[in-house]
């Protein structure tokens, strides 16, 4: 087997390496971490999420669309409460949610209902109901329904559309985390259906201020040809519509999660939204949350055994892929990463193992053929990319949904 160190080592940055060989997480020696919580433990970085959304804004802050933008956290990518505090403090975003017990706990966090957007489908009366209590939410209506329900209940307000191209933008054409293209999906408004949309909206005297659309997941930059052509779609919605002051393009910014991703290009993702909308008198909306929290955490996990099985050699841990679901639901692996440098031991004795989880289940695999060092006397192992749509996802399958979260240098 030719395995090298190089096809673990691209994770490393300054937050988050080995240092005299031992690994350290936003200033932690994670041996200590796990000495102190315990695992399964999900430790996320404050600074790591502030050094994000940092990154976005320089890159915005170069192009035309200064002072034309605001950030709005997708929650749904983690809402542990310490780590939205954190973000309230700071006071560099504001809130995209998806279900008015996300509302209400963004409020609870100190966020505004009037910092809060919110976006969903399959509403019912009674969520409508809830919604209304938040004085200052702004709505992005997904489909009639949602126009005609929320006309009813707020007539005279304003309102967003959520449209849908038909078409989407996502990791490597990935189809699961697409949600729009040649399949008809539940999200947005389709050209089709605009007319009466907006005449939904006439009857109820809702004004139409914003157009939203959220394609697709996990973007790198190969993908930004394509981002390119959903917002030309997108602006065909914008042009039928005067009174439109505010685009939404969404989240779907996405991080690298194996050693031949690159990390996504940050100006020329700048340079598509200003290429568009540079020359209209119109505020952007973003509203990304992988991109923000997901290389922000790690899942600190303990070696339950290791075990060869004809020609797979398996580590298990002691947590399954219910409690961080992306890489079985999406396909999306977390790399393992040891407690000890590999680099310090010698090529020819690094392996292939397939970790694996403690549910019963088929898919329960965190990662195949990973190449790791004799893991033999290691009690320890971290999956990266642990800080987005794992714990939010978690669910208590097999009763094994025991886990913590913590969050380190969360200080504002
Ligand atoms: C409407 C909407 N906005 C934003 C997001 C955040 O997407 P991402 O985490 O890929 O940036 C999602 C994710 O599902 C979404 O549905």
């Amino acid at each position: 087997m030719t395995a090298s160190s190089d096809s673990f080592a691209w994770w490393q940055r300054p937050d988050l390496c080995y240092q005299e060989g031992q690994l350290q997480f936003a200033g932690n020696w994670v041996k200590d971490l796990i000495a102190e919580h315990g695992t399964p433990t999900f430790v996320y970085s404050g600074q790591r999420v502030a050094s994000n959304i940092q990154r976005l804004k320089t890159a915005l802050d170069a192009t035309a669309l200064r002072n034309r933008y605001t950030i709005l956290y997708a929650m749904k990518a983690n809402r542990f409460a310490p780590l939205l505090q954190f973000l309230q403090q700071q006071g560099s975003v504001g809130i995209d949610a998806c279900s008015p017990n996300e509302v209400a706990h963004a409020v609870k966090a100190g966020f505004k209902p009037s910092q809060v957007s919110f976006t969903a489908g399959s509403l019912s009366r009674n969520d409508v109901a809830r919604l209304c209590e938040f004085e200052g939410l702004f709505m992005d209506c997904d489909s009639l329904h949602a126009i005609r329900t929320w006309g009813e209940a707020k007539p005279g307000s304003d309102i967003g559309i959520r449209v849908n191209p038909g078409l989407g933008v996502s990791r490597q054409d990935n189809d699961r985390l697409q949600y729009a293209g040649h399949v008809t999906t539940k999200f947005g408004v389709y050209k089709e259906q605009f007319s009466e949309a907006m005449e939904i909206a006439r009857q109820h005297n809702l004004t139409i201020t914003k157009i939203h659309f959220h394609t697709g997941c996990g973007f790198l930059t190969p993908q930004l040809g394509q981002l390119d052509e959903v917002i030309r779609a997108c602006l065909w919605f914008v042009d039928r519509c005067a009174t439109i002051k505010r685009v939404n393009v969404g989240g779907g910014l996405g991080v690298p999660h194996v050693a031949s991703d690159h990390p996504l290009d940050l100006s020329q993702w700048a340079a598509v939204l200003a290429r568009h909308f540079a020359e209209r008198d119109i505020h952007l909306e973003m509203e990304p949350g992988e991109y923000l929290v997901k290389d922000s955490g790690i899942l600190m996990l303990s070696k339950t055994y290791l075990e060869k099985k004809r020609h797979t050699l398996f580590l298990g841990v002691d947590a399954g892929f219910n409690i961080a679901p992306e890489p079985a639901y999406y396909g999306l692996p977390f790399q393992p990463v040891p407690l000890i440098d590999p680099s310090a031991v010698p090529d020819g004795s690094l392996q292939k193992m397939t970790v694996v989880g403690n549910i019963n289940e088929a898919l329960d695999v965190w990662y195949e053929d990973a190449v790791l060092p004799d893991m033999s006397d290691e009690d320890h192992l971290v999956l990266i990319n642990g800080g987005g749509y794992s714990a939010s996802m978690a669910s208590n399958h097999c009763m094994r949904g025991d886990f913590k979260e913590i969050l380190v240098d969360g200080c504002a």
